[in-house]
């Protein structure tokens, strides 16, 4: 980082409600550079090495951290406005340089449970807009105008506020350099307040936005494990023809879409040939990671079959299952898809997405394309 003078000495990292504990293990099992300083659900701060410091800009190799940067430290108080003044008082030079402002509050529920999605809340955007207005009032020290919660763009800076309580705010920045740095909190900004079938619609859309999984009108897409419906009916939406193989029912108004083809069987009883014509391959079977993966590599080895990409969601029936991601991408590299990540996608319950290409420019060609559209699930 060249503009900012970056002698912090922790990072922080948030995560799913309940996924702290993995996320504890998994960090320093990547960098062992860097040590356990707090935690709490859904946000972790580790201290870092100072004999083998991580780059300014760093990437942390992580599927449970949704987002992550330096953190300066954090303020306590019942009163937000004095809170504010010690931010500006610690954090003032960093902020003044700030092209964008992350406000956000740490998960305390599961994705989906009660409701719950995760997202800029009311009070972290009043938080926000308290904290935008107490720079407004001191233009001498604040001459750049940063937006509140939007979407940061590439190399942009970042300020983040994470509100770990109502009355213990902790703050940091990053460097946009991934996809999901560019949201508050790692978290894609779409309505989660419109109807869908199901929350497989989120979760999917999320994938698609992270991973930038070209799927392009007339594409051909399989989902194995598909009822009820969300995510077909968001592939439905992009304007794909799906084959949705699933031995539960759909939702009427997805299966009555012409788009739609509802194979009513298991994944591994379904013809290979009905695959030929499949470009993206999608499952979300309610299975072990493994009986997944045994499912779709029958289909994709298959000579009739040319599949250029896969997102799947592998179910973690149990946290330790998180040491098999390695065994895991190792397996789907060996299919033939040289380009696979995996990441606990904030849409994801106890559950973690992997994105697989054939070939690179398939991921990156796509950011420009893929623009899914709208949507709150169902009963
Ligand atoms: C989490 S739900 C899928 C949600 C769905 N993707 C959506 O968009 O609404 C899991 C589904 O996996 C299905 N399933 C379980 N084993 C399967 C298999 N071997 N092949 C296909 N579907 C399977 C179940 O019937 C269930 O509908």
């Amino acid at each position: 980082m060249t503009e900012t003078a970056n002698n912090a000495n922790f990072i922080f990292a948030s995560c799913q409600a309940g996924a702290e504990a993995a996320l504890r293990k998994e960090i320093p099992a990547n960098h062992p550079e860097l040590k356990l300083a707090f935690s709490r659900p859904g946000f972790v701060t580790f201290k870092v090495d100072v004999e083998n410091r991580l780059p300014d800009r760093y990437t942390l190799k992580s599927t449970l951290a949704r987002t992550s940067g330096w953190s300066l430290g954090r303020s306590e108080s019942k009163d937000a406005s004095e809170i504010i003044t010690a931010i500006i008082e610690n954090a003032g030079d960093v902020l003044a340089r700030a092209d964008v402002i992350h406000v956000w509050e740490r998960d305390r529920k599961i994705p989906g449970a009660g409701g719950f999605e995760p997202g800029v809340s009311v009070l972290a955007e009043e938080a926000g807009k308290q904290l935008l207005a107490a720079m407004k009032a001191t233009p001498e020290k604040f001459k750049k105008e940063p937006v509140l919660n939007r979407s940061a763009k590439p190399d942009a800076l970042v300020f983040d506020v994470c509100i770990v309580e109502p009355n213990q705010w902790w703050y940091g920045f990053h460097e946009v350099n991934t996809t999901a740095g560019r949201w508050p909190g790692g978290v894609p900004m779409f309505d989660t307040d419109s109807d869908v079938v199901s929350r497989a619609y989120f979760k999917l859309k999320e994938a698609i936005l992270w991973s930038g999984l070209p799927v392009s009108e007339g594409d051909v897409c399989a989902e194995i494990g598909s009822a009820p419906g969300g995510a077909c009916q968001l592939l439905l939406e992009m304007g794909a023809k799906v084959i949705a193989i699933d031995p539960a029912e759909m939702e009427p108004e997805v299966l009555e879409n012409p788009n739609l083809n509802h194979i009513r069987r298991r994944g591994h009883e379904v013809k290979k040939r009905d695959f030929r014509d499949v470009r993206w391959l999608f499952a979300d079977i309610t299975m072990v990671p493994n009986y997944t993966l045994d499912t779709v590599s029958e289909i994709v080895a298959h000579d009739a079959v040319n599949i250029k990409g896969m997102a799947l969601t592998l179910k973690l029936t149990n946290w330790e299952l998180l040491d098999s991601v390695p065994a895991w991408i190792k397996r789907v590299k060996d299919l033939g898809f040289k380009h696979v990540r995996t990441r606990q996608l904030a849409f994801n319950r106890q559950e973690i997405c992997l994105i697989a290409a054939k070939d690179k420019f398939v991921l990156r060609s796509a950011k420009k394309k893929a623009s899914p559209a709208k949507a709150s699930p169902r009963g």
